[in-house]
């Protein structure tokens, strides 16, 4: 059938029609929340390059928790900045250590808070790269053993789930092994398989204080180039046992979520990530772009790209548009 007889704008008419036939859907329980948690801090601290973002505090985190369950959220990812940093990450490992704590008090305040850890040395380490260095370089198979550390640690403090974000080869299988040798064989692993070495991460470097002292990451994130190899990160991560698969960073990369949701069919996150948010709410400060129009669009192309959830700072002003409060 071709026109006059078709004739697309019919379904288009009225918005009961549009939402009869729209194939995508977007709700508050899709999207999951970062959350930067600083050592040390009583109340909260705004995120300069990040507009509306804010560091908490231990003691800000009840009542996070509490608004998190009101907006019905998807879940948190946690990030941590720690006093004191070191060569080896420490911190990244210590039970006592910041976000093993922030773990404990979301728990606390509202038991069924869905906890993402992420697991990586950079926010840890004196020089701000991933792993240990060997000389200039970051030593892939002497940094598995401490993000298996970190990860266990963190799984132990009570975290749903680990999301190793370091890009080092084999560390889902290093962390697997070592939550199932501590008895933690139900903790699933969300892997950033995909990983972009990306100047999007710009502000989030400010807001978790880990910028690299010297040089850049190129050496184990993704090039930006590349498709292909992304699927084969993904088949590599899966085959040594990760649960989910996290994409990253979101909006310029959503073919390779695309790919990587119809190649697998596993569960799938897209990371909206800090450059891409702060982007956006420049335009929306400068008056070029009405905010939340422009966020739910974003989300629900994610969707549409096949995201099953979004790890976005948005979501908590997503979920109360979306909920209309
Ligand atoms: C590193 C990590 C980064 C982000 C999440 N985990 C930064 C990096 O790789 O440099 C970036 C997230 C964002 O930009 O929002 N562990």
């Amino acid at each position: 059938m071709a026109f006059p007889e078709s004739r697309p704008r019919r379904l288009r008419r009225t918005p009961q029609i549009r939402n009869l036939v729209a194939e995508t859907s977007l709700e508050p329980g899709n999207l999951i929340l970062p959350l930067f948690i600083e050592e040390g801090l009583s109340g909260r601290r705004p995120i300069t390059a990040m507009p509306g973002v804010d560091r908490l505090g231990l003691d800000e985190l009840a009542a996070e928790a509490q608004v998190i369950k009101a907006l019905g959220l998807g879940g948190v990812l946690l990030f941590g900045i720690p006093e004191r940093k070191d060569l080896r990450g420490s911190g990244a490992y210590d039970d006592r250590g910041i976000v093993q704590q922030a773990i404990g008090e979301l728990k606390r305040a509202v038991p069924e808070t869905l906890v993402i850890a992420d697991v990586c040395l950079c926010e840890y380490t004196s020089h701000g790269h991933c792993g240990v260095l060997d000389g200039d370089q970051v030593d892939n198979d002497q940094s598995l053993p401490l993000i298996a550390r970190a990860a266990k640690s963190l799984a132990a403090a009570g975290a749903d789930i680990v999301a190793p974000s370091d890009m080092m080869d084999g560390r889902v299988a290093a962390i697997r092994a070592e939550l199932d040798k501590a008895g933690l064989s139900n903790t699933p692993i969300a892997s950033y398989a995909v990983k972009y070495s990306s100047a999007f991460y710009g502000p989030f470097r400010d807001a978790a204080d880990s910028t690299p002292a010297f040089g850049d990451r190129r050496g184990y994130q993704m090039d930006f180039r590349n498709a292909e190899e992304a699927l084969r990160e993904a088949d590599a991560d899966l085959e040594e046992g990760a649960d989910m698969l996290i994409v990253k960073p979101g909006m310029p990369y959503l073919d390779i979520l695309h790919r990587v949701k119809t190649e697998f069919g596993v569960p799938t996150f897209s990371y909206n990530v800090s450059g891409e948010y702060s982007m956006l709410k420049a335009a929306v400060n400068a008056g070029l772009l009405d905010e939340r129009a422009a966020v739910l669009e974003s989300l629900i192309g994610f969707r549409r790209a096949g995201a099953d959830a979004i790890i976005t700072y948005s979501a908590k002003d997503a979920a109360a548009w979306l909920l209309s409060l």
